[in-house]
């Protein structure tokens, strides 16, 4: 089953519970939650103290993209805050295997982010211990960028890898999903499906999240188009 990840970064941050519920009513199954730390991405955003209030907002499980240096030290902060699935970056991690580890250990589903420049190949000796694979289809740290096309290759792949090894990670895409990207992004195999600026850019956020699910679903033969 496809889902729809709502990302928080393109929402009105000072009315982010009316944004996360309005997101959950359009079908929203996951409030994607961007931390930054105008270290690993030129751009900050919000840490566990977000993360927290986030919690109290919503029932939906709060997937935390963290684009940040040194993620372990922080890992205890947004378990105990309230998050759910945690992503730690290829790029940032001198001991992944360790960092996926740490989150396990927490409590928390464990993922690991590649960036466009980031071969999957690299990801090889740690899939089976991954809850999924966050692609980036834009160079993080900024919403509403143009979707990269060749990153479509990289879900194509993990999705053989997948099923060469017998394994069960999810795969999801982030950066430029939208009306006009989403069908080609679920034909390639992603079934997580970050979207920030087509859910909240215009205000019409339960809407965007309906047709945008729409549209995924008929690309995943979930659906007879109408
Ligand atoms: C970018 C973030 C994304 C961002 C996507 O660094 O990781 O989650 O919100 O935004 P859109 O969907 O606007 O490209
Ligand atoms: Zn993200």
């Amino acid at each position: 089953m496809v889902e729809l990840a709502p990302s928080i970064l393109s929402a009105d941050f000072a009315h982010l519970a009316d944004a996360v519920q309005a997101a959950e009513r359009g079908g929203g199954t996951l409030i994607h939650v961007d931390v930054m730390d105008g270290h690993f991405v030129p751009n900050i955003t919000v840490g566990p103290p977000v993360v927290r209030s986030l919690r109290k907002a919503t029932r939906l499980p709060l997937d935390c993209h963290l684009m940040i240096e040194n993620p372990d030290a922080l890992i205890p902060d947004f378990a105990e805050a309230g998050a759910n699935w945690i992503s730690v970056h290829y790029e940032a991690c001198r001991h992944l295997h360790r960092t996926l580890h740490l989150i396990a250990e927490h409590g928390m589903k464990p993922a690991v982010v590649i960036n466009p420049a980031t071969r999957v190949n690299l990801l090889l000796d740690i899939l089976p211990m991954v809850h999924h694979v966050l692609v980036m289809s834009v160079n993080p740290g900024f919403g509403g960028q143009q979707f990269l096309p060749f990153t479509l290759d990289k879900i194509r792949h993990l999705r053989e890898l997948r099923e060469e090894h017998k394994l069960n990670f999810r795969i999801e895409v982030d950066g430029g999903v939208a009306h006009d990207t989403i069908a080609r992004v679920v034909q390639a195999g992603a079934d997580l499906l970050v979207a920030g600026n087509a859910v909240f850019g215009d205000g019409h956020i339960e809407q965007n999240c309906q047709s945008l699910l729409h549209a995924a679903r008929v690309a995943a033969g979930e659906l007879q188009p109408v």
